[in-house]
């Protein structure tokens, strides 16, 4: 693998340049005025996919730098590293094959033979599980699935049935329990039945401390509830299946340590939404998925969807300096959307250092964030139309709807077009208030329906542009080591709050536990 961090580049130091001069003031309605054909150059059609990037702050001769920046940095060869198994994930010593988990078994290509092994193992595992999940569906008894798990092991596997609600079997219910706070499993503990239940213990680790608290107190209500079939009503998706065991869990379905948790959806992490909507839907969720990681593998850089996105939030963040970006999906089946990308955005690229560990003089990870349209517009909107900020926003639109009710498509497609209309075009207004400056960037995405496969190729190329904008920063963005130091403290904090002793404690944390224990 032969890679540059993108500073390193001379192409850096071109994009700087074509920033001052022509860049910081491209104004898109010119833009628009002088190219008919712009639509035409910055739209293309991906797998599942359409996008239409051509409201955003960027021309020919930047998109031709950006993509010299991606080959001078070795995207390419850092692609195909990820693809060829590399242990790309060089903190933790691991490969990063998450892609590996929906690419079909029969499947052939270079860089794919030295995998067979692992392929095989995805598909054996694959198909046990999926029997499970077809199972737990025949099965009238059981009308309650309760996921418990936190971060990839929830926000996926959660997103995507909310996601694909239209497809979930009727008779049963899905509930995720994933905050250490009591109040969430209590208040599904109230609506469940333990003859009835199925309580799935989702952690690649087998270790976070919010999802054994909350399965030890699902284990101890159960019981106290005269349950005794533990085989019957517990499962677990681990790849610490020797945890689980000793936890008493036999009915155990594995992973491996190559899939990060926040890319962990298309593993057994993925059980949940297998039961809701089938292993046909599971399988044809991986295929969309896959159709997505061909296109990135192999389209050309200047068509390949991946890449043109993670080349803009690169633009976007070292040279126009937008500290954040705002998802908006304009379906609210996708509610859990934004909150899955916070965590595949921000923990994989909220770095201060490159892969060597060296601190890197340029920003890294913006803020995602954001709320179904239309309630963001009654909400924040006005921020983003009219605020001091410039917020590129990423829009997602499905063309059809799954209800049959009058009206209600047209409108939200008529608001998801006038929003991106509106930032665009601005409205001149002497009185201030009423001023719109206009020229504020825009991202849209367009699905023919919001299906399995759709939504498998969204996920997938939000995915891999996330591994495009942190291969040019140099950073890892397959680790979490952030998350660490605030583990460790709650632990000695619980001790503390549990014993009162405050020495050694910094006044405010002393302050705050004498209060909390008064
Ligand atoms: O603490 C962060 C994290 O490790 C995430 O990366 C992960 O998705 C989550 O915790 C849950 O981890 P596990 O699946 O091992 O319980």
């Amino acid at each position: 693998m032969n890679t540059t961090r993108c500073d390193r580049t001379p192409a850096w130091a071109a994009l700087q340049a074509q920033f001052e001069t022509t860049g910081r003031t491209l104004d898109v309605r010119d833009a628009f005025a002088a190219d008919p054909q712009r639509f035409g150059v910055f739209s293309q059609s991906a797998p599942h996919i359409f996008a239409d990037l051509s409201k955003n702050l960027i021309d020919e001769a930047t998109q031709a730098l950006l993509l010299d920046l991606a080959r001078q940095s070795g995207l390419e060869s850092h692609r195909d590293a990820m693809f060829a198994g590399d242990k790309i994930n060089t903190t933790e010593q691991r490969a990063v094959m998450h892609w590996l988990l929906r690419t079909p078994a029969q499947a052939q290509r270079d860089g794919l033979q030295g995998l067979a092994t692992e392929l095989a193992q995805v598909h054996a595992t694959l198909a046990p599980m999926l029997d499970y999940a077809e199972q737990v569906r025949l099965d009238a008894a059981i009308t309650d699935v309760v996921n418990i798990g936190i971060g990839g092991s929830d926000l996926g596997p959660q997103m995507a049935v909310l996601a694909l609600d239209e497809y979930v079997i009727p008779g049963k219910r899905f509930h995720f329990v994933s905050n250490v706070d009591g109040h969430e499993l209590a208040a599904v503990l109230k609506k469940v039945k333990v003859e009835s239940t199925l309580f799935l213990i989702a952690s690649k680790t087998f270790t976070t401390i919010e999802t054994m608290t909350n399965a030890h107190s699902a284990k101890a209500w159960f019981a106290a509830q005269g349950g005794t079939d533990v085989a019957r009503h517990f499962a677990a998706l681990t790849t610490n299946v020797a945890a689980a065991n000793a936890f008493g869990i036999d009915t155990t379905f594995g992973f491996w340590d190559w899939v990060g948790g926040r890319y962990s959806v298309w593993s057994a992490i993925g059980l949940p939404l297998a039961m809701a909507i089938g292993a046909q839907g599971f399988k044809e969720f991986l295929a969309g998925a896959h159709d997505m990681d061909e296109h990135f593998r192999t389209a050309p850089l200047d068509q390949n969807l991946p890449v043109r996105l993670g080349l803009l939030d690169v633009w976007y963040r070292n040279f126009h300096g937008f500290t954040s970006r705002s998802v908006a999906p304009y379906h609210c089946a996708l509610k859990r959307y934004p909150a899955y990308l916070q965590q595949l955005e921000m923990e994989s690229n909220g770095k201060r250092v490159d892969a060597s560990g060296e601190a890197v003089p340029f920003s890294t990870s913006p803020v995602v964030w954001g709320e179904p349209g239309t309630n963001g517009q009654h909400a924040y909107f006005q921020m983003l139309h009219q605020g001091t900020d410039v917020v590129p926003v990423e829009f997602v639109a499905v063309r059809t709807a799954k209800h049959s009710l009058a009206g209600h498509q047209t409108l939200l497609l008529a608001n998801v077009l006038a929003q991106a209309q509106a930032l665009m075009l601005g409205k001149a207004d002497t009185g201030g208030h009423k001023h719109f400056s206009g020229n504020r960037p825009s991202t849209f995405l367009l699905l023919d329906e919001l299906s399995p496969a759709s939504l498998g190729a969204l996920i997938a190329l939000q995915e891999h542009r996330v591994f495009v904008s942190g291969s040019l920063w140099g950073v890892n963005s397959f680790d979490q080591w952030g998350v660490e130091l605030g583990k460790v403290l709650a632990k000695d904090v619980e001790a503390r709050l549990l014993s009162g002793h405050t020495e050694g404690l910094d006044g405010s944390t002393a302050g705050l536990l004498a209060r909390l224990r008064a």
